[in-house]
C-alpha cells in the first residue's frame, strides 16, 4: 500500500488527488499516521464525503441500528472533497474554538449570550463571533456582552468580537445560522415553521455564498427554521448554486442542525411529571425533525407506548403552549438546543442534533468524528418502523421542495 501525505492523515493508494493536494508518499522516518484514508466510490449527494464507518446510500433510517465498521474512508470523486480532506490533516482543535452566530434576535441573542457568560474552560469556546444584518442590533449586542465580566474571576470568558460572514467562515470552527426574516407572530394559527422556509432560504444565500468563497471547511449547523429543510437546503444550495450539481460546496457531514435539545426538553417535562424522570433520562430517546413529526422514545430498545405517546405529544405542543400564554417560544430553545448542546458537540460528546441519514438531515443521538454521525443504539422492530416512516416522510418533503438530490 502506497501512503500519500506527511501529516497526521495519509490517503492509500490514491496519487491523483494526493498530486492535487500536493501531498508527496509519506517519508519513511515520519510517525505512524493517525488516519489511513481508502478512496472509494459512492455517491457524494446522498452520503458523507469523509466517514469513519462508511454506510453506503439506500439504508434509509436503518443507520440508526445497523453495524458499520471503524475504518477510514473519503469519496474519492466527490468534486469538493479536496478541502476538507485539508482540513481533516490539520491537527484537531480540542480547545479555544471560534464560535459565530449569525442572527442576534431571540434565539441566537440568548445563545450568545448564554456563552458569552460561560467560562472558556467549561465550554472551550474561546471566541464569539456575532453578526446580524440590522447593525444597530449588532452593536447592542456587542456592547452588551462586551461588559460581562466577573470582578477577579479567574475563569476567562470567551472574547466577543463583531465579524463579517467572510471573517467568520475564515475563522470559525463553528458557525451558528440562527437569522430570520420574521418569525410568524402570536396568533398565526397552523405550522409556524415551514412557512419560514423561502424567506429563510433567501437569507442563508450570503452565508453560503460566504463559505463557498473563502473556502470554509468548518462545522455550519442550522438553528432557523424550518430546522432540517434548511440544513438540505444549505447542502443543496451551495452544492447545486444553479440548480445542477456542482459537488463544491459544504459537505453534507460538516452540516447539521440544532434543534432536538428543545424537543428531548419537552418530553422530560412530561416523564418527570409522571414520575419517571430518573429512568427515562437513562434510557430515553427523541428522533426526527425540529416538528410536529418529532418521536420521543422512553427507551427505543422497549418502549412503553402510552409513555411514548405523551412524551412525544408535549414535545410536539410545546411551542403553542407558550405562544398560547401570550409568548415568543425561545428560552427553553436557546438553553437546551444551543448552549447546553454545542459545547458537549465540540467536545466530542454524544448530542442531540441533525445529522445526515442516507441524504436527509435527520435528528438524533450523534457524535462529532470529522463530521456529525448518529450513534446507533438497540432499537425495537415497532420503533424500527416508525423511524423508516418518517425518514421516508423527510425525503418525499426534501424532494417535493426541489432539495434533495
Ligand atoms: N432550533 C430551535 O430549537 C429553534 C427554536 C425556536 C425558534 N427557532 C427559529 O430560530 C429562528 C430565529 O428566531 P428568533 O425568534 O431569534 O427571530 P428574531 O426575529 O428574534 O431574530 C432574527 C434575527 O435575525 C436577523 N437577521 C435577519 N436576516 C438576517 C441575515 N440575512 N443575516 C443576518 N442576520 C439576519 C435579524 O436582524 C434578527 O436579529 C426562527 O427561524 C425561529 O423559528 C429555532
Amino acid at each position: 500500500m502506497k501512503l500519500f501525505g506527511n501529516e497526521r492523515v495519509v490517503l492509500a493508494d490514491d496519487p491523483a488527488t494526493a498530486e492535487r493536494l500536493g501531498w508527496t508518499v509519506r517519508r519513511r522516518s515520519a510517525p505512524a499516521p493517525e488516519i489511513v484514508l481508502a478512496p472509494v466510490a459512492g455517491d457524494p449527494r446522498r452520503e458523507p464525503w469523509i466517514a469513519q464507518g462508511r454506510v453506503p446510500p439506500g439504508g434509509g433510517a436503518g443507520i440508526l441500528w445497523k453495524g458499520h465498521g471503524r475504518d477510514w474512508t473519503y469519496l474519492r470523486e466527490a468534486p469538493g472533497v479536496d478541502r476538507y480532506l485539508r482540513a481533516l490533516a490539520r491537527p484537531p482543535r480540542v480547545r479555544d474554538f471560534t464560535v459565530g452566530i449569525s442572527g442576534l434576535g431571540r434565539v441566537g441573542g440568548l445563545a450568545a449570550s448564554a456563552l458569552s457568560a460561560a467560562a472558556t474552560a467549561h465550554t472551550r469556546i474561546g471566541t464569539l463571533l456575532l453578526h446580524d444584518c440590522d447593525a444597530g442590533n449588532l452593536e447592542r449586542m456587542v456592547q452588551e456582552l462586551g461588559s460581562v465580566a466577573s470582578w477577579r474571576g479567574n475563569s476567562p470568558l470567551p472574547r466577543v468580537e463583531a465579524a463579517g460572514l467572510p471573517e467568520m467562515m475564515r475563522h470559525c470552527d463553528a458557525f451558528l445560522f440562527a437569522a430570520a426574516s420574521a418569525v410568524p407572530p402570536l396568533g398565526t394559527p397552523g405550522d409556524v415553521r415551514l412557512p419560514q422556509f423561502q424567506p429563510n432560504r433567501a437569507c442563508l444565500q450570503g452565508a453560503l455564498d460566504a463559505a463557498n468563497a473563502e473556502g470554509y471547511a468548518g462545522l455550519f449547523l442550522m438553528v432557523s427554521d424550518p430546522v432540517e429543510v434548511l440544513a438540505q437546503t444549505a447542502f443543496h444550495d451551495s452544492n447545486a448554486p444553479g440548480g445542477a450539481w456542482l459537488g463544491t460546496g459544504l459537505a453534507p457531514e460538516r452540516l447539521g442542525g440544532l434543534a432536538l435539545g428543545v424537543m428531548w426538553g419537552r418530553a422530560m417535562a412530561e416523564a418527570a411529571a409522571v414520575g419517571q424522570r430518573e429512568r427515562v433520562a437513562r434510557t430515553g430517546v427523541p428522533y426526527g425533525p425540529h416538528s410536529a413529526e418529532v418521536l420521543v422514545f422512553d427507551d427505543p430498545a422497549a418502549p412503553d407506548p402510552a409513555l411514548c405517546e405523551a412524551m412525544t405529544r408535549t414535545a410536539r405542543t410545546g411551542n403553542y403552549r407558550v405562544r398560547d400564554l401570550g409568548f415568543l417560544p425561545y428560552i427553553g430553545p436557546a438553553l437546551s438546543s444551543i448552549v447546553l448542546t454545542l459545547p458537549e458537540l465540540l467536545a466530542g460528546k454524544e448530542v442531540l442534533a441533525s445529522s445526515f441519514v442516507d441524504g436527509v438531515y435527520f435528528g438524533a443521538p450523534c457524535r462529532l468524528r470529522w463530521g456529525l454521525s448518529p450513534t446507533r443504539r438497540r432499537i425495537a422492530p415497532e420503533v424500527r418502523g416508525q423511524l423508516e416512516d418518517l425518514h421516508l416522510l423527510l425525503r418525499n418533503r426534501m424532494s417535493g421542495l426541489g432539495i434533495a438530490f
